[in-house]
């Protein structure tokens, strides 16, 4: 007790969302210390990091020619080790207190499913970026622990919390993951979607911080009230012989809802082929319980409406769906010494249930 005491002065315990879009950091007896997008920006000529975070996502898109802005993750895992290791290493340091020396513990949540390989690079980079150790979950478990479904109960909770890269789909009951799946579908795929439309209908080319910026002000999945109806955008208009100028045209929120289609109805495919997989008990508690929605991809307007249409099931928007995963790390590091006290494989779930 002293001697635990004793090194949480020292040392802290943390728990990282490390999303494909946005990082988000808890600190133990802290709160949520830390929000920025999951972004750096290198040299293009040095490979040497000039920003991490909120200042390199300024960058995104409007970089000089000797700049680089660099995600390292993608779907959910890390697709440049490097940027990653460097990333995880500022948002670990900037997270910590100044009088903590000693290396913290850190539980970073991680896609359902993700293969031994791709678990073992989260715990490198980790390690690499200075953790003592490290413990890993399942993102829709941290997602539904943080948006305080009865998880540890015996009754089937259903989480859907769609992120940049992936949606997670899962039916818990008794701290467990009982069904699940992960689709490699979420706002990211929603803004490919929308500069993919674009092109094709208006020949008009936009960046990654446009199509968002579309999807944010006039995207929706049904149609709601008192919803934008049109806004302005501004591209690179494609002339007929390769040629192409600054462009400034009026959508409408109508059109950008059929493009978001494809990508909508895939979200909605994986949950649906999750409840098909549920067994009939949790079934029946999932009709009191309903379907809970978190993940930024959530506060696509009418989202929540369509699920509830194709599935016949109650469905509601979390109250702050960005937070959900950290928020779930936050509440798993009240229980440090069973977190940290079981072997690095063990089932985070069988430790809540204590
Ligand atoms: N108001 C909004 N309407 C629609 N989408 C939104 C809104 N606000 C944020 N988003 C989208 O939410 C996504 C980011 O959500 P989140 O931070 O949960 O993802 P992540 O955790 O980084 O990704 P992943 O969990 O897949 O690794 C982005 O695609 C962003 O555009
Ligand atoms: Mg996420």
């Amino acid at each position: 007790m002293l001697l635990s005491k004793f090194t949480s002065f020292f040392s802290d315990d943390i728990g990282i969302d490390l999303g494909t879009m946005n990082t988000l950091v808890h600190v133990a007896g802290r709160g949520i210390v830390l929000e920025e997008p999951s972004v750096v920006a290198l040299n293009k000529d040095t490979g040497k990091v000039i920003a991490v975070g909120t200042q390199a996502k300024e960058m995104l898109g409007r970089n000089p020619g000797n700049i680089l802005t660099v995600r390292p993750m993608k779907d959910g895992v890390i697709a440049n080790a490097e940027v990653a290791d460097e990333m995880l290493r500022y948002f670990i340091n900037k997270s910590r207190g100044h009088y903590k020396v000693m290396q913290p513990r850190v539980i970073i949540a991680v896609p359902y499913g993700i293969n031994e390989v791709e678990t073992r690079a989260v715990q490198d980079s980790a390690k690499k970026a200075g953790a003592r150790e490290v413990r890993l979950v399942e993102e829709p478990l941290a997602s539904a622990i943080g948006v305080k479904l009865p998880v540890a109960e015996p009754t089937g909770s259903m989480i859907v919390d769609i992120g940049g890269g992936t949606s997670e789909v899962a039916i818990i009951s008794l701290s467990n993951i009982v069904e699940a799946e992960s689709v490699k579908c979420g706002g990211d795929a929603m803004d490919d979607a929308i500069k993919d439309h674009m092109m094709k209908v208006h020949s008009l080319l936009i960046g990654e911080r446009t199509a968002e910026d579309i999807k944010k002000k006039i995207g929706s999945a049904y149609k709601v009230d008192n919803m934008q109806e049109e806004m302005e955008v501004s591209g690179r208009e494609l002339g007929q012989h390769g040629n192409s100028l600054p462009r400034t045209m009026t959508i409408t929120a109508d059109e950008i809802r059929k493009a978001l289609d494809v990508p909508v109805n895939q979200i909605i495919a994986a949950v649906r082929r999750t409840l098909d997989k549920c067994k009939p008990e949790l079934a029946g508690d999932l009709i009191n319980n309903g379907i809970r929605l978190a993940g930024g991809g959530s506060l696509l307007p009418g989202l929540d409406r369509r699920i509830q249409d194709q599935t016949g099931l109650m469905t509601i928007v979390a109250d702050t769906p960005l937070h959900a995963v950290v928020n779930g790390l936050g509440e798993l590091l009240k229980m440090p010494n069973v977190l940290f006290g079981q072997p690095q494989n063990a089932s985070i779930g069988n430790a809540y249930k204590r």
